[in-house]
């Protein structure tokens, strides 16, 4: 794989959010509860040098809620408060203000000791292109004052957007982290949500490494969508996740002549199905497949 993490690019935006950092309270980290770790920037505990934080795992609708519940609990054993929410429909992003107050709490108080009045908390979204950052703030705003989509965003002055009736206040230009694919099964699983470019890796490539991590973790999808009735065994082998790939492209009529089944077609098939959730709710990686918040994955 040659992708490079590229240094200058870096650099930049890690200015940039030191430059907002010096504004803000609380800074909320976006992630993608499909695969909370490799949405992840590794340095961000770095940047934002013990900042309070609030980690929001965004796109749950289409997340295994089994599977959150376990990134909860293993975000928690670090120290990190981490609440799913859909940006979309707005599933529990009126808990994010109450939440972020908690991790205040302490100043507040200290605030009131004084006998000041405290202010309004300000924050901050911080997260890698795609998680949701936009759709979260415009969502906040209640209109649209941030660009979505991968579209460059027009420049302007940044605003504070009020929220909870003024006790909290967000800024309207998010931080925005890079992503860091070296470890190639994080580049593998941003690929698969279609967070890195297609032209980085084949769709083959990332439909095999999927279908090889999903066929054992979600057998029933694999049913429910394409017929396959067995599995089979030891997916590590090549030849078996051909065989999966295989049922999949005939069932979808992903055929080239002499019958032969057209994989690269059946890849981007089963991409598509997965991006848009109609293989179901599906999580691509596990707690258990890191070791902490800054290692590699296993
Ligand atoms: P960014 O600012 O972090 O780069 O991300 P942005 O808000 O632009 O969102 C990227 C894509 O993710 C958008 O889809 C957006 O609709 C989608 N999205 C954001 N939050 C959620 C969520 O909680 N659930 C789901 N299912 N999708 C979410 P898009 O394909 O670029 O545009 P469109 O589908 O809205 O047309």
């Amino acid at each position: 794989m040659t992708i490079q993490w590229f240094p200058g690019h870096m650099t930049r935006a890690r200015r940039q959010i030191e430059e907002k950092l010096k504004l803000i309270d609380v800074a909320i980290e976006l992630l993608d509860a499909r695969i909370p770790m490799s949405s992840r920037n590794p340095m961000v505990d770095t940047i934002l040098k013990g900042k309070p934080r609030l980690v929001l795992l965004n796109k749950y609708d289409l997340a295994d809620p089994a599977a959150t519940a376990d990134w909860i609990a293993f975000f928690k054993e670090k120290g990190l408060d981490a609440l799913p929410i859909d940006a979309v429909s707005g599933y529990q992003v009126r808990e994010i203000v109450p939440r972020c107050r908690t991790l205040m709490a302490h100043k507040i108080e200290a605030q009131l000791r004084k006998g000041m009045n405290p202010r309004a908390l300000r924050a901050l979204i911080v997260g890698i292109p795609n998680v949701g950052k936009s759709t979260l703030i415009n969502r906040l705003a209640g209109r649209k004052v941030a660009a979505t989509g991968d579209k460059p965003g027009v420049t302007k002055g940044q605003q504070w957007i009020k929220m909870a009736g003024g006790e909290m206040e967000l800024l309207d230009t998010p931080g925005i982290l890079w992503p860091k694919f070296e470890d190639p099964n994080v580049g593998y699983r941003l690929a698969a949500i279609g967070s890195i470019k297609e032209e980085l890796l084949t769709a083959e490539d990332v439909a095999f490494y999927t279908v090889r991590f999903m066929a054992s973790e979600y057998p029933e999808a694999f049913r429910e969508r394409f017929g396959i009735e067995a599995i089979p065994e030891d997916l590590e082998n090549p030849d078996h996740v051909v065989e999966v790939m295989e049922a999949i492209g005939r069932k979808r009529g992903c055929i080239v002549s002499g019958g032969r089944v057209d994989l690269g077609k059946a890849s981007v098939t089963f991409l598509r199905e997965l991006r848009s959730g109609k293989l179901g709710r599906v999580t691509l990686e596990k707690p258990s497949q890191w070791l902490d918040l800054t290692q590699e994955s296993r």
